[in-house]
């Protein structure tokens, strides 16, 4: 709906452009025809007022801290909800009905095993290989075995490749889990949970029945909801400008994975708990307070800030109530819990993080509750791909049906040298 113009005035000519308005959030003004008018681009590194597509899925209002998936609160979501339902929920638009869920459930569940010359693929990779690295190869090594799903006009095949990528995914970030500690990889069990059936993989070994502890299932599967999409953010993004060329979904996917694992995006939950770490003790506090405030240092709080969130982040909160309860049930007792709660109310009342908006974001407490379930730091960043993938082939389907999509393709400003006539090396 376009229904107001901005009027852009340059070399004394006004130019009018369209205003959207979305259901809810700031409006759009609509320069796509700015470049043919005005022969000027617009100037933007980092994407901070550009909206780069159109899209029904998640909400964020960062000024308040608010989260919804396709209507619904992330809160809610993540209280009383399954991952099956949100993945069904984000792919689909609407909750399923008992029925619906079920046979989703079901697709997901027959999908879980690797084609198994994959393995072999593991096995060319470094036993201390970074389990983020081994995602990247092995998610875009799929559409060298799924053939029958790399269609993208065709819906169906599609939709198999989502499927295929949400019901892989666990096993794929299991058995990098098992291939760095040199234990046998374990099957799935299609009778168990999504989240069951990855913990079983994770921490299962063949010699022995493997009983899934109900709080931790309960917490991997509130955290893979926390994880599932969060709107334009860099991965996502990437999926979508990976895909804007006609790649495959599984191509597309491995280059979200590869975007996720930088530290300022989903390697954050790594980073937050190595500081914590580093930190050590309460008392150390203040000194690394005072380096994250010192423009000379380039130490940040990681786990701290957020592009959109200029309020705590709902994730946070959800995360930190999973700390005290996972914590609790395993009788672990880590002194980089209180840390990272002091830290917090430290930083909330510093002028510095107060004026600067900054708050902790998702990742502050992840890494204390997936490390007390059992995980190694370098798997954090697999899990929240392995969750992120639902987002991202929801995304991803969006552009692919969207009629008004193009090939992704910024512009610069540049200023670099003009044109010159080469010279040869003996003259230089
Ligand atoms: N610690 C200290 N200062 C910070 C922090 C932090 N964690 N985050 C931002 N700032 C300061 C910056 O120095 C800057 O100060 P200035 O205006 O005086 O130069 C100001 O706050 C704004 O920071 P920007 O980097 O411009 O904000 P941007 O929106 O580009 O960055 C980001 C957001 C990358 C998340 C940043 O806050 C950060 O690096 N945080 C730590 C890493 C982290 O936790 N990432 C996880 C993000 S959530 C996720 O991916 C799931």
């Amino acid at each position: 709906m376009a229904d107001d113009q901005a009027t852009l005035s340059l070399g004394g000519k006004d130019q009018g452009f369209p205003v959207r308005h979305g259901s809810v959030g700031p409006d759009v003004i609509d320069i796509r025809k700015l470049y043919a008018q005005t022969g000027a681009f617009t100037y933007d590194p980092g994407f901070t007022s550009t909206a780069a597509c159109e899209s029904a899925i998640t909400y964020i209002d960062g000024d308040e801290g608010i989260l919804l998936h396709r209507g619904y609160p992330i809160d809610q979501l993540a209280e009383k909800s399954t991952f099956m339902e949100v993945s069904y929920l984000l792919l689909n638009g609407e909750l399923p009905s008992k029925g619906e869920l079920e046979r989703f459930t079901y697709t997901i569940s027959r999908h879980t095993m690797l084609h198994e010359q994959l393995s072999t693929f593991y096995r060319g990779f470094r036993r201390d290989a970074h389990p983020m690295a081994i995602m990247c190869g092995v998610v875009g090594a799929l559409s060298a075995f799924y053939h029958d799903s790399t269609d993208i006009t065709d819906p169906q095949q599609r939709m198999i490749a989502s499927h295929r990528l949400i019901a892989k995914m666990p096993t794929i970030a299991a058995m990098a889990y098992k291939y760095s500690i040199g234990q046998p990889f374990v099957y799935p069990q299609n009778s168990l949970t999504y989240t069951g059936n990855f913990l079983r993989m994770t921490f299962g070994v063949p010699a022995e029945p493997y009983e899934v502890n109900p709080v931790v299932e309960q917490a991997m599967r509130t955290i893979f909801i926390l994880h599932a999409d969060h709107e334009q953010n860099a991965s996502t993004s990437t999926v979508r400008l990976a895909g804007s060329s006609g790649a495959n979904p599984f191509a597309c996917i491995a280059a979200g994975i590869a975007c996720l694992w930088g530290p300022a995006h989903g390697g954050a939950n790594e980073a937050a708990l190595n500081m914590l770490r580093e930190i050590g003790r309460p008392e150390r506090i203040p000194e690394f307070i005072a380096r994250a405030k010192d423009k000379d240092d380039p130490f940040r709080l990681m786990g701290f800030g957020h592009r959109v969130y200029k309020n705590y982040d709902p994730r946070a909160k959800v995360m930190q109530k999973i700390a005290e309860q996972v914590l609790g049930e395993l009788g672990v007792d880590d002194p980089v819990f209180d840390v990272a709660r002091e830290l917090e109310q430290i930083a909330l009342h510093d002028d510095y993080f107060i004026e600067k908006k900054l708050y902790p974001n998702v990742d502050f407490y992840s890494g204390v509750v997936l490390s007390a379930i059992g995980f190694p730091t370098s798997m954090f960043t697999a899990l929240f791909a392995l969750a992120r993938t639902v987002g991202w082939v929801a995304q991803w389907n969006e552009m692919i049906s969207d009629p008004e999509q193009k090939i992704g393709r910024p512009r610069q400003l540049y200023t670099g040298a003009t044109q010159r006539d080469y010279v040869p090396v003996e003259q230089r």
